[in-house]
């Protein structure tokens, strides 16, 4: 074993001869380092176990299934095209091998490891936590740091900063997969106008494609692809492709034929390019291992940024695979077999699952192979790099095409290394309310893992949505830094204004209210990604009493703000633990009201129509007046909500939203603190922001003062 440190003091014990995976971009010095964990190595993986206590908690693990307290499941990272998640499901889409576990001391591990772990946190015997690595070559890193925050802040400065989107990336967007042509793109649009509902952009699912084609459009359903972009952008809106992971076998075209020529596609054991099927039938995969492959690749998304996009969604890129042409033909043969006959219930659920094991077959995995830096490697043994590196090659391509613009960007597939170059979406979730409290859980999660531009199918992707479902949903979506309705082909419509009149206008009012609050949820975005600090915190993380570390359908957002969303049906309120006295927010466009609530447990009541969260002592909250869309935002006069029993202070981020002008330091802030002298506020504010002309301010604090300030700049 060789060990080493980072200059942030984490360390690093390599076992073997680990593949580069990129996960850290922190230095690594060697040094001379012992651990007294567990670990023992057998014929083809290594097993690390930990004793739990029994109040051991245990967090992490990004973007898989589970509680924000990961006790008592099994989990699994190995990318995977899960289309349902369902309770039982090991792995979804991403890897993400950071976790800490929580006791009498805290102590965060991430394993940088490219293809299978197991973990069985608790659940075969729930005081051990056990973890199988499917190979003898990996690092493992041990941070320390005290405090669960300062452990998170540790690794995540470990791993390097978070991918930065565009401002205009934290506006709502509409997709559907199923909006047929351009036609349909525009009544979604007109509809939109209509309702006057905020709208930053939509979505393009894979109908724009030829053929589900990457990099092709359809020349019958979308004949005039360039000016709609056009059209759209002078309203301020954007449209946002797919592009897929398998490129289509189809003579001529110029992708495939590029891809043959210079070997940048995936080999199977006989070097000739690896044949599996998704949606353009059949494919092959573009080798994203190879350097070469990455860099052709993410230049060709400039065929589409010509045409005026600045966004994409990568998908399918776990890889996905439908079948392979062996497997699909030993089904076929056993049907054939089967004909005519009549079967007994072994033979023709034999028959069925042959069928149904086609999709994703782990099999797959092990029949291609990636060229990386000159060597052989079969898929499986590096599987959880693939859809990372896609969105890589992506992020490489157009920040070459785009120079000094930045670009909106989420993939499906992930692992820890891939949040720097894009965000994600929790994938093919359902309208179900169990989704809208896994959202929840998970937005903590992704943070400590790096992740912090993404968020979940707000309403659902699969099955159908009722027009509740869609409000509460997006009463906490609009906290997720991506904010994206997005449903399946043949489910319910799920736009805004696809239900009653009432749903048209609560959702309009809510769409609303993320535009009032952006500026802030914007400041906030930038200041955790620049400081690694987490967006979306358990309140476990800073109250360790039993009511905080099992209040999982609540989250602190940044410093300022608590969650408390409506997670089941039929409920026109809620329980609610606070950990503080806070201000009970109602949060309409037209007006604020605020309640002080004592520390405790409290029924909120929170209606249909009402907007609600928590304003945390000593915070101060900015907003504005509502808007069409990112472009149209307008800061002349900036909104305060403050909360204040002594001294609160605020910085309100801004810049340009479009250069990287942030890493020159072209960033404005409006500081602004209050002082409460009993019942007597008084507010210094000091502004380099030209935008802003004007602050208004509205005061509490928890003797029930309350002032309304104006301040002119
Ligand atoms: C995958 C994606 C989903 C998309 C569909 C069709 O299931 O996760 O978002 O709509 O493919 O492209």
């Amino acid at each position: 074993m060789q060990s080493f440190i980072t200059e942030n003091g984490v360390k690093v014990y390599r076992y073997g001869n680990p593949i580069v995976s990129g996960a850290v971009s922190a230095e690594l010095i060697q040094d001379e380092l012992t651990h007294d964990l567990n670990l023992h190595f057998d014929q083809n993986k290594a097993i690390i176990t930990f004793d739990l206590e029994e109040n051991d908690e245990v967090y992490g693990l990004g973007g898989n299934l589970g509680g924000i307290n990961k006790r008592g499941k099994l989990y699994e990272s190995y990318c995977n095209d899960a289309p349902d998640h369902t309770e039982e499901k090991t792995n979804l889409y991403s890897a993400h091998n950071f976790f800490i576990i929580s006791g009498s001391v805290n102590k965060g591990y991430f394993i940088d490891f490219p293809s299978r772990i197991l973990y069985d946190i608790g659940f075969t015997h729930k005081d051990t936590f056990s973890m199988e690595i499917f190979g003898h070559d990996f690092d493992l890193y041990e941070i320390d740091g005290g405090s669960l925050q300062k452990i998170c802040e540790n690794f995540l400065y470990t791993i390097g900063r978070a991918y930065i989107p565009p401002k205009w990336g934290f506006g709502y967007f509409q997709s559907r997969w199923g909006y047929r042509d351009q036609q349909e793109i525009r009544e979604v649009k007109n509809n939109f106008d209509f309702y006057d509902i905020p709208l930053e952009g939509i979505f393009l699912d894979l109908d724009y494609m030829e053929d589900y084609k990457d990099f092709t459009i359809s020349e019958v359903r979308f004949p005039d692809f360039s000016n709609l972009v056009t059209e759209f952008k002078k309203e301020g809106l954007r449209l946002i492709p797919i592009i897929d992971a398998g490129v289509k076998i189809e003579k001529d075209y110029e992708i495939y034929e590029q891809g043959v020529e210079n070997d940048y596609f995936c080999l199977d054991e006989n070097d000739t390019p690896y044949v599996a099927a998704v949606w353009p039938g059949k494919v092959h995969f573009p080798d994203f291992l190879n350097e070469e492959t990455q860099k052709w690749f993410g230049y060709k998304y400039k065929y589409l940024t010509d045409m005026g996009i600045e966004g994409f969604w990568n998908d399918m890129n776990e890889p996905a695979i439908f079948y392979d042409e062996d497997s699909l033909q030993q089904a076929i043969d056993k049907a054939s077999a089967c004909q005519g006959k009549n079967l007994d219930a072994h033979t023709f659920f034999d028959l069925k699952d042959k069928f149904s094991e086609l999709l994703n077959n782990s099999r797959y995995y092990q029949k291609f192979y990636h060229q990386m830096n000159g060597e052989k490697v079969r898929n499986d043994q590096v599987h959880n790099l693939y859809g990372s590196l896609m969105t890589k090659s992506a992020n490489i391509g157009l920040s070459q095409i785009l120079e000094n613009n930045r670009f909106l960007l989420v993939s499906r597939a992930s692992d820890i290394g891939m949040h720097r170059y894009g965000g994600i979406w929790t994938g093919d979730n359902s309208s179900w309310w169990s989704h809208l409290d896994l959202n929840i859980k998970m937005m903590p999660s992704l943070n400590m893992c790096g992740f912090y531009f993404c968020g979940a199918d707000v309403g659902g992707f699969g099955d159908d949505c009722t027009g509740e479902l869609l409000i509460r949903w997006l009463q906490f979506g609009v906290f997720t830094p991506f904010l994206r309705n997005h449903s399946a082909i043949d489910t319910r419509a799920q736009e805004p204004y696809a239900f009653q009149s009432e749903v048209t206008d609560i959702s309009k009012s809510i769409i609303e209210s993320r535009y009032s609050l952006l500026p802030y949820l914007y400041s906030e975005y930038m200041k955790s990604v620049t400081n690694y600090r987490m967006l979306f915190k358990p309140l476990a993380f800073e109250y360790r009493n039993v009511y905080a570390k099992q209040a999982e359908d609540q989250l602190f957002f940044s410093d300022q703000l608590m969650l408390a969303p409506i997670t089941r049906p039929n409920h026109t309120g809620r329980y609610v633990y606070l950990p503080e006295t806070m201000v009970e927010v109602n949060f309409q466009t037209d007006d604020i009201d605020l309640q002080i609530k004592q520390a405790g447990i409290d029924y909120l009541d929170y209606q249909l129509d009402d907007f609600k969260f928590y304003l945390r002592p000593n915070s101060i909250v900015p907003y504005v007046s509502p808007c069409r869309n990112v472009d149209s935002l307008d800061k002349t006069e900036v909104k305060f909500m403050a909360f204040v029993d002594e001294e609160a202070e605020y910085s309100l981020y801004d810049d340009d939203g479009v250069t990287f002008g942030f890493d020159r330091e072209e960033s404005y802030s409006t500081n602004i603190k209050i002082t409460n002298d009993l019942g007597e506020f008084s507010v210094i504010v000091d502004n380099d922001n030209p935008e802003i002309c004007e602050l208004s301010i509205v005061i509490v604090d928890s003797n029930g003062n309350m002032q309304k300030k104006k301040v002119e700049l």
